[in-house]
């Protein structure tokens, strides 16, 4: 297997929505990136809420959305997405639950790995005390991904398994 590459977060301006969304039609599913909108492939709807979800998370966690998006790049190449969203979870504590895809020619190399750990990261200096994340049940990569940061994973009676990290007081 090839090393892994060096992976860096960056922001989400005009010219790199174009190129994660020639991405992910080139190299992912659309439910990977995109909810379930008007029928299956990138229609109209997906596409329109592809860009209106990037723009509003521009402003960052302190924005109105509440909500931050970072392009992966691995190697100088754009790999993929992820995000923070502030949630209130009831539990008092300081939430933003991540959600993450990449490129199918991107994945199994690490480089999900090092990303969420870039995240984390950012989600320590924004002083948040947990991340959370939900995935399906059948989706192994992501729970060992998930697994392998730190989270607490519980198995939901609807097909999805919730993973928490705690952050405060951990470096
Ligand atoms: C989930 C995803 C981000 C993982 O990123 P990745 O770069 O492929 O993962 P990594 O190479 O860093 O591997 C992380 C761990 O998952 C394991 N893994 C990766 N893909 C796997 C797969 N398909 N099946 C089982 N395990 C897998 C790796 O072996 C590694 O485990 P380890 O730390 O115990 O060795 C990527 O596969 C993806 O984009 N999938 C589609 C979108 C998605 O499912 N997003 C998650 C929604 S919450």
């Amino acid at each position: 297997m090839s090393p892994s590459p060096e992976v860096t977060l960056l922001d989400v301006d005009e010219e790199m929505l174009e190129r994660l969304l020639e991405l992910a039609k080139r190299d992912a599913s659309p439910d990977e990136v995109a909810p379930p909108l008007g029928g299956p492939g990138w229609n109209l709807e997906r596409t329109t809420w592809f860009f209106g979800y990037h723009r509003a998370a521009a402003y960052g966690l302190d924005g109105d959305a509440g909500e931050k998006s970072w392009a992966i790049l691995a190697g100088g190449d754009v790999a993929g997405s992820v995000r923070l969203k502030r949630v209130d979870t009831g539990n008092g504590r300081k939430s933003a639950e991540t959600g993450i895809w990449l490129g199918r020619s991107f994945r199994s190399r690490g480089i999900g790995s090092a990303a969420l750990r870039l995240v984390l990261a950012e989600a320590r200096r924004a002083g948040l005390a947990e991340v959370t994340a939900r995935t399906l049940a059948g989706n192994a990569g992501a729970q060992r991904l998930l697994a392998a940061a730190g989270a607490i994973l519980t198995s939901g009676d609807d097909g999805t398994v919730r993973a928490v990290v705690v952050l405060e007081g951990t470096r």
